[in-house]
């Protein structure tokens, strides 16, 4: 069964304190789920297949991950850290390498926290290694109980006396094993403690007891060890994964006027000398291309947008892909489905969904475009409408290249518009234009002279 290296997360806890219906381990985390970052820690340093133990709400969490080197493991009832890693023993069945087990709610442990545990484990040559933190206020974390290097104990916090509760040096709930050596170990676990659960930070003391090395590595940063609890650590845990995120960005070449009001999502890609003004956020599989600049206020979702790209003020872009040196904005709206060939302008007002934007055609103020596609240079008139629901189906609008819509227009779709025609101001185009025409669809204008005098005289 050997392959590649093994590594365990605990993720069946209910998760009390978060009051909440969602799994703990879901809630997200700079957009992305909790558990995905320890899973993903664990494949950065090299470890490829994942067991993870699920209990609590673990329909949804498996659907959340449908990555291949996943295995889940059922806890159903959650008797302890011990008990869970008991549940996962026939999924390690044959398994005799170094066994790595992480926290679900423990998401800022980076990857290369992990790789230096694995060196100094297998350098080490351990039964247990647990990494440690040192924390200013220990409390609630359990207490690493040392004699130089051997670490002899872990005392829970509801266990320890008076002395051991003043060390500081706490278990982060990570840890390297022996594979072998901690499956048997498990069988020798109890619940006489105050919890009555099954702990299994009980292994080091066994291991000891067995005459085996037991080591501890501190983490240099203590952050990457918080487990997150409750909301507000949750919320202490993003304003930290927030920065790394964007110091990252930074680091790259992206420049950020106020990096504490710019909200981007794990992954999302950003290119150099992109400029991100205050309050933007960045959501989902998004990246931004390089010499950009995003104003205030901007929201972008699940799109792609390319180089030279000016996003102004207050714009939102939901699941669409902007080409080259666009300008969107400000207040635009591009709902789902729109693509932007290059050198657009989507002005004020302006909302789109679902429609192809030819190079260099532009809609500056006002304006509805919905399932439409339209070729390169059109101009679009302020407030032009593409009727394109008839309260049953959803209907398209054609609109050949280098063709000019005067304001206040209604295409009535299905509707198609012919290269290099105009469109009159104010018309409501029910049939499709030939290339090349005028089609104008308004009353005449009337003029009744003298008419306002002689109302007023009346009355
Ligand atoms: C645990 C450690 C403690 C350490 C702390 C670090 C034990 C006994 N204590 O305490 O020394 O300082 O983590 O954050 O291990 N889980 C299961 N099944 C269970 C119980 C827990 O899967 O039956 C999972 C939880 O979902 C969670 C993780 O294990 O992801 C830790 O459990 P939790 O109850 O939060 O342990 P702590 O009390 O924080
Ligand atoms: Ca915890």
């Amino acid at each position: 069964m050997n392959k590649g290296l093994v590594a365990i997360i605990l993720a069946a806890g209910k998760g009390t304190r978060m009051k909440s219906a969602l799994p703990k381990v879901l809630h997200p985390l700079c957009g992305s789920p909790m558990l995905g970052y320890p899973l993903e820690a664990a494949r950065q340093a090299g470890f490829q297949q994942m067991k993870v133990v699920i209990g609590h709400g673990a329909e949804q969490v498996c659907e959340a991950f449908p990555a291949a080197d996943i295995e889940w493991v059922e806890q159903t009832d959650q008797l302890g850290t011990g008990h869970a890693l008991m549940c996962a023993a026939n999924a390690l069945r044959g398994y005799s390498g170094p066994l790595l087990l992480l926290c679900g709610d423990v998401p800022l442990l980076t990857a290369d926290t992990v790789r230096q545990l694995y060196n100094y484990h297998t350098h080490e040559d351990a039964a247990v290694t647990v990494l440690t933190a040192q924390m200013p206020n220990p409390t609630g974390y359990g207490r690493v109980i040392r004699a130089g290097e051997q670490v002899l104990q872990i005392v829970e916090e509801k266990d320890a006396d008076e002395q051991q509760r003043q060390v500081t040096e706490i278990n982060t709930g990570t840890y390297l094993f022996d594979a072998a050596f901690v499956l048997g170990a498990l069988k020798g676990l109890n619940k006489n403690n105050a919890q009555k659960e099954y702990y299994l930070t009980d292994v080091v003391a066994a291991a000891v007891a067995a005459g085996k090395k037991t080591r501890a590595l501190c983490v240099e940063d203590p952050t990457e060890a918080m487990g997150i609890n409750d909301r507000c650590q949750l919320a202490e845990a993003e304003v930290l994964m927030r920065w790394k995120i964007n110091a990252g960005l930074m680091q790259g070449g992206v420049s950020m006027t106020d990096p504490t009001t710019v909200y981007i999502d794990n992954g999302v890609e950003i290119g150099m000398d992109t400029v991100l003004h205050p309050n933007v956020h960045l959501r989902g599989k998004t990246s931004i291309g390089r010499n950009c600049i995003v104003e205030t206020g901007v929201v972008v979702v699940d799109s792609v947008i390319a180089d030279g790209v000016h996003l102004k003020a207050g714009s939102v872009i939901e699941e669409s892909r902007i080409g080259e040196l666009c300008e969107i904005g400000p207040m635009a709206h591009l709902r789902p489905g729109n693509v932007l060939l290059g050198k657009n302008k989507i002005g004020n007002y302006v909302e789109a969904k679902k429609s192809i934007f030819g190079e260099g055609t532009k809609a500056s103020h006002l304006t509805y475009i919905g399932d439409a596609e339209v070729g390169k240079n059109v101009n679009f008139g302020c407030g032009t409408i593409t009727c394109n629901y008839d309260g049953v189906h959803k209907h398209k609008t054609i609109i050949e290249d280098d063709v000019f819509i005067g304001s206040d227009t209604q295409f009535v779709a299905p509707v198609k518009i012919g290269r290099n025609s105009l469109i009159a101001a104010g018309s409501t185009i029910t049939k499709d234009v030939p290339a090349d025409s005028l089609a104008l669809a308004r009353t005449p204008q009337k003029i009744v002279p003298g008419w306002r005098t002689r109302k007023q005289k009346k009355s």
